[in-house]
């Protein structure tokens, strides 16, 4: 071979290395109509705001721009890089690194139902799902980008224009705080409500096994008491608690909101729905596994000024803590997390 020839082929591979390294948009956009048409049953209708309703154009923007790289300063991260369609639209790592190495602290939440929660994080925050979004743009804990980089890269995008133009009306300019509102549009549309367990409800009894009955049954009781924050149609109450799962408590919690001692360390009750999937555990993300979380509950947690009085020791066998975590996975639900809405983003 003479040297052009060889020239000519390192040529070639270094085009298709930079091809493949930083074309990292999404190809062609597909059509999954969403049929926001009624909530699960036992659901209230999704609460969309009256300044950001729901249409189906704006829910396939903001679904394309969630798994979206080209948001992100070096292109390499989309929302969907820590908040997993497949664990649920939370992660599988207790401190996600973010773009710019940096461990986070906290253990991402579940993005499903997130439309019917008060506040946002772990803390509690007052914080609309727009405003949130459009802060972790230039956050750089987030994307760490720019208004105007993020609105030349839509803008001089093959199809991002017509999206936002078919989105938001005719000669709508791709700016930022339209991304984050379509994003939220999306986000919101992450419900889910359809696990063995709502299947139980609605009537069809082979819906869980026996030892999932069991578990339920504990759940529900006065001797367990879950259900007294892990209450209502997202087994959630909304409120803060300190349950003692850690000896030492390096997040302040909601103190970081309301900036009272008695918020110390006290951490918004998690919802439970597809909880089998999003492991690891808490707001650290310290516990592993449903098993280590129902072992700490047993215990009666680790002791802590702030530690709510319902937490105390359980004394569970080694039977009723299985009968638990058996419960605790009844709550998934595998069709939504299958739909071909988010597989088709390849996640
Ligand atoms: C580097 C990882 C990372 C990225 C990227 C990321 N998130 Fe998060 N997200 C988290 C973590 C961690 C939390 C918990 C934060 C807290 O409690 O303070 C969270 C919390 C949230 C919450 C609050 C959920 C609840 O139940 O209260 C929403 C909503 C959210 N993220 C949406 C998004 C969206 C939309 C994007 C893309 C624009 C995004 N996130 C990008 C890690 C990430
Ligand atoms: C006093 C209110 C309270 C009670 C009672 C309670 N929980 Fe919790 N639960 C919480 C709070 C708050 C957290 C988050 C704790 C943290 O991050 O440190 C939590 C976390 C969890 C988690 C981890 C969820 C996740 O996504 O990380 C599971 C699972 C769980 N609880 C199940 C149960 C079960 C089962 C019982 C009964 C044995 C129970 N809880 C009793 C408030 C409560």
């Amino acid at each position: 071979m003479n040297k052009t020839v060889i020239l000519k082929i390192l040529l070639f591979f270094l085009i298709l290395f930079l091809f493949i390294c930083c074309e990292n948009s999404i190809k062609e956009p597909k059509d999954y109509e969403f049929n926001y048409s009624s909530p699960p049953p036992g659901f209230p209708p999704i609460p969309f705001p009256v300044d950001n309703p729901f249409s189906s154009s704006k829910e396939k923007l903001g679904r394309y721009l969630f798994f979206e790289k080209i948001l992100s300063r070096d292109s390499s991260f989309s929302c969907a890089s820590c908040h997993n369609p497949k664990y649920a639209f939370a992660g599988n790592v207790p401190n996600p690194l973010t773009i710019n190495k940096f461990p986070l602290f906290r253990n991402t939440l579940s993005l499903v139902n997130v439309a019917y929660r008060r506040t946002l994080g772990w803390s509690g925050e007052d914080i609309t799902l727009e405003h949130a979004i459009y802060n972790d743009f230039f956050s750089p804990l987030f994307f760490d980008n720019d208004t105007n980089v993020i609105f030349q890269r839509l803008s001089s995008h093959p199809f991002y224009p017509k999206m936002f133009e078919e989105a938001f009306g005719k000669g709508v300019k791709p700016y930022p705080y339209l991304a984050a509102k379509a994003i939220a549009t999306f986000v919101r549309t992450l419900v889910s409500g359809n696990s063995q367990y709502d299947k139980y409800l609605r009537g069809d009894s082979n819906a869980l096994t026996t030892k999932q009955k069991l578990g339920m049954s504990l759940f529900f009781s006065e001797r367990t008491k879950c259900s007294f924050c892990h209450s209502g149609f997202l087994f959630t109450n909304e409120k803060f608690h300190n349950t003692g799962t850690t000896p030492h408590y390096f997040d302040f919690g909601r103190y970081y909101v309301t900036g009272k001692l008695e918020d110390r360390s006290k951490l918004k009750t998690p919802s439970l729905r597809n909880v089998a999937l999003t492991a690891p555990y808490i707001h650290d993300g310290t516990m592993r596994t449903l098993w280590d979380v129902i072992e700490n509950y047993s215990r009666g947690g680790f002791p802590f000024f702030n530690k709510d009085t319902i937490i105390k020791p359980l004394n569970l066998t080694y039977e009723e803590k299985e009968a638990l975590v058996e419960f605790l996975k009844a709550l998934t639900d595998m069709e939504f997390i299958n739909s071909p809405r988010f597989k088709s983003f390849g996640y």
